[in-house]
């Protein structure tokens, strides 16, 4: 099925997808963030709307504008992205993880503003893990029928190939499917184009050919649907 086109098979669904890129504040005006756009996120959100499914998007400081018929909820950190995913897990028939969750933050957030002082001192930044949202959901499910969807940007390196990253990330991380992009070479980050192969827990890869982020997300839907345990007659 082509992306977009208007068929409503998503009716009585509800999906819950997380967008954007968080931030990770140090003081009051400064943060640690990533460069995320938010466009694989919202496009999921868009073309799920369009076939009917009831949609709630959990965006991380993006942009763009909020999608017709779509419940936005605004987050900055990842703490708060994990709050509003886990607290509403149990109400989804899929979840889609497309932001990009800061791994690290810092330990402390100081109230106001840091100051440079007269010694020219350097402050230090300690860093702590946040927690692993994804991982939290699918090893701790909500519901036995829920479809978890992950993404991984990976570059490979001497000894291991995108793909065997992804295996191992899908493995590690617990969901039913992981959309995986080879990001070597600056592909991307912020481009309109997204070219990906998609790995399930039965062992097939998918690979989308470089297209629109609302193509992928039409094959994304299409993969969850055939998850979806099927309806006793
Ligand atoms: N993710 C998450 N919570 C985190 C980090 C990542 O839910 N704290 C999700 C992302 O939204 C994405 C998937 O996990 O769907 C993979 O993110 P990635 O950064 O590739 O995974 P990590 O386990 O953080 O591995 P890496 O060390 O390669 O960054
Ligand atoms: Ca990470």
């Amino acid at each position: 099925r082509a992306a977009g086109q208007s068929v409503a098979d998503l009716t009585g669904k509800h999906v819950l997808i997380s967008a954007g890129g968080t931030r990770e504040h140090l003081d009051p005006v400064r943060y640690l963030g990533n460069s995320s756009s938010g466009k694989q996120g919202y496009a999921l959100a868009r073309i799920a709307a369009a076939r009917g499914a009831k949609v709630t998007l959990v965006a991380a400081n993006s942009e763009l504008p909020d999608p017709a018929g779509v419940q936005v909820v605004p987050v900055v950190s990842a703490q708060e992205l994990y709050d509003e995913i886990t607290g509403r897990a149990a109400d989804a028939d899929a979840i889609v993880m497309a932001a990009a969750v800061a791994d690290f933050r810092p330990a402390d957030v100081v109230e106001h503003k840091i100051k440079k002082t007269a010694d020219g001192a350097v402050p230090a930044v300690n860093l702590v893990q946040n927690p692993d949202i994804l991982h939290t959901i699918s090893h701790d499910r909500a519901r036995p029928d829920q479809i978890i969807v992950g993404f991984a940007a990976e570059t490979g390196d001497a000894d291991h190939t995108v793909l065997d990253l992804g295996r191992a990330k899908l493995e590690r991380k617990g969901c039913d499917l992981l959309v995986v992009n080879d990001v070597s070479g600056g592909k991307v980050f912020g481009s309109d184009l997204n070219e990906a192969v998609i790995l399930d827990r039965a062992g097939t890869a998918l690979p989308v050919p470089s297209g629109s982020k609302d193509a992928l997300s039409g094959v994304i839907w299409n993969l969850v649907a055939t998850h979806w345990p099927t309806p006793r007659p």
